[in-house]
């Protein structure tokens, strides 16, 4: 069998195309405009890349965005006081505060403080309470991105078991929750887990987020399995820098009923899941009906 490809890329554009046509009507009808505020503490390259795209996608979909680039030095003090300011400001419907924060900066405390209605990450313990509680809640992108492609792929996950690789905060536990919450019979599953390879042969749906290049061989997938491979790994290979996932694609394309590829499958999820919260939590505090098809 050779696996269909999710195409991320694809499914990612339609998700901003959704929210860019409510926001016009939020626009026109209401008169609100939804806001990201998105806090960056420090210098790391690779967040600076992730910022510099949240802040385009989101004028893009016709939200406002507000960017806060801080010194790597700033105290905790003054970054509750700006996350303090932001909880206040109505034109804020959603605040990111990007991680990894620097040493100094206790990130739990600070997540914390985020007011959990603009928690667009769903990070904040309440809303890490209220999901596992199947309660109404922000949900973190990248399960949430995870969620809707293999809602898109199978229709109804019901009944299916589903194994998830990683027991992560921002990816394995949240992910976990949310097939749960569809009704799959869930395993998380890590590096202490006895016969990794068996349990994964076992499952219809495999979620990879270890952040292990390759980790993951064709011979652990069951034949006609769907793979959503939410590794983003640089590795060298043949003297170049590429990207590959937490799955060896090749040969688990070769086996699998359905596979995301790495570039261009879960990664233009998330920013796209962050602005679908976005425009979630500006419903949400204005009363108004949450759009379809866009939340858990
Ligand atoms: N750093 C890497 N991924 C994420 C994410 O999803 N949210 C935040 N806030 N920081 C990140």
């Amino acid at each position: 069998m050779t696996a269909k490809v999710i195409d991320g890329k694809a499914f990612a554009a339609e998700v901003r195309a959704k929210v860019a046509s409510h926001v016009t009507r939020l626009k026109e009808e209401n008169g609100i405009t939804p806001g990201l505020a998105v806090v960056l503490v420090g210098e790391d390259p690779a967040s600076q890349v992730y910022v510099r795209s949240k802040g385009k996608q989101t004028v893009e979909v016709g939200m406002n965005s507000y960017e806060h680039k801080l010194d790597p030095e700033t105290s905790e003090a003054d970054l509750l006081a700006l996350i303090d300011r932001l909880n206040k400001d109505a034109a804020v419907h959603g605040i990111l505060v990007q991680l990894p924060l620097p040493k100094h900066l206790d990130s739990d405390l600070v997540i914390n403080a985020i007011d959990p209605a603009k928690d667009v990450d769903g990070f904040h313990i309440s809303n890490v309470g209220l999901l596992g509680t199947g309660q109404k809640s922000m949900v973190p992108c990248t399960p949430l991105g995870c969620l809707m492609m293999l809602r898109d792929h199978h229709g109804s996950l019901a009944g299916m078991d589903a194994v998830v690789l990683g027991r992560s905060n921002i990816v394995g536990k949240p992910m976990a929750q949310l097939l749960l919450g569809d009704s799959c019979t869930v395993t998380i599953a890590h590096s202490r887990t006895k016969d990794l390879a068996d349990v994964c042969r076992r499952a219809d749906i495999v979620v990879a987020a270890v952040g292990r290049p390759e980790m993951v061989p064709g011979d652990w997938i069951k034949p006609g399995a769907t793979v959503i491979d939410v590794g983003i790994n640089r590795i060298e290979r043949d003297g170049k820098t590429v990207l590959v996932g937490d799955v060896d694609y090749a040969s688990a394309a070769a086996v699998a009923g359905a596979i995301t590829p790495v570039p261009g499958g879960v990664g233009p999820m998330t920013i796209a899941c962050l602005l679908a919260n976005t425009l979630t939590a500006c419903c949400r505090a204005n009363g108004l009906s949450e759009p379809e098809g866009l939340t858990a």
